[in-house]
């Protein structure tokens, strides 16, 4: 899929969680300069994919394409309460068939959550844009990718072969900013 550009996004805690015990976002991992990033990314997006429970919430959600993951059903299916979504089942069917079902063949894929989402992509981040909350911890919270805790969200990105580029101060009272990894490209012999 050489058309298609796969970016990452999440904001996680000091401890590497993407939402709290309850596995909801908590208001203390929302920043206003993330929001703006997140929001300002995904209405350049071509295409958004999730699952179920990880939608962005946003003004512009309504116009965006977008690929939910359910095992609710067999394969792939328009979904039936928005017209600009397809749902899918990743054991029935390939992204490839699903991309095919959305009608996007080139541009930019965003990819949102949740851990499994995330995990599923993992070898084919062009970029994944890490942003950080350093002084927000959330105990026995849900892990921002499989393998966290016990890797490190960085380790885990650099140990799929991505390279971490200049962070960006998204907010400078908490010191919140974000990262992004981009693939190393192989250099010529
Ligand atoms: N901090 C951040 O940046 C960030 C990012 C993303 C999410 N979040 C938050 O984290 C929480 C994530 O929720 P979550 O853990 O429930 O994850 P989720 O991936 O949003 O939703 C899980 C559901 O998605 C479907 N799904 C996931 N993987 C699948 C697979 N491989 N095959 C088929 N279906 C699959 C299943 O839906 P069915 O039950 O329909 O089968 C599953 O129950 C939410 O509170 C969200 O707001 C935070």
């Amino acid at each position: 899929m050489p058309a298609l550009r796969i970016q990452g996004y999440v904001i996680v805690s000091a401890d590497g969680m993407l939402a709290n015990a309850d596995r909801v976002m908590p208001d203390a991992l929302k920043f206003e300069g993330d929001k703006q990033f997140f929001t300002a990314a995904l209405d350049r997006a071509d295409l958004i994919v999730h699952g179920r429970n990880s939608y962005e919430d946003q003004p512009n959600s309504p116009r965006r394409r977008r690929i939910v993951l359910t095992r609710t059903i067999g394969s792939i299916a328009p979904d039936p309460e928005n017209p600009k979504a397809v749902r899918w089942n990743p054991t029935g069917a390939t992204f490839e068939a699903a991309l095919d079902f959305a009608g996007v063949n080139s541009g930019t894929v965003a990819i949102i959550g949740g851990p499994d989402v995330f995990g599923m992509f993992m070898d084919r981040y062009d970029t994944f844009w890490l942003s950080q909350a350093p002084r927000v911890r959330l105990p026995d919270g849900e892990p921002c990718f499989p393998g966290v805790p016990q890797h490190s969200p960085q380790e885990i990105l650099a140990a799929q072969g991505l390279r971490a580029g200049d962070r960006k101060i998204l907010d400078a009272a908490d010191d919140v900013s974000v990262t992004p990894w981009r693939r190393a490209i192989a250099s010529r012999p």
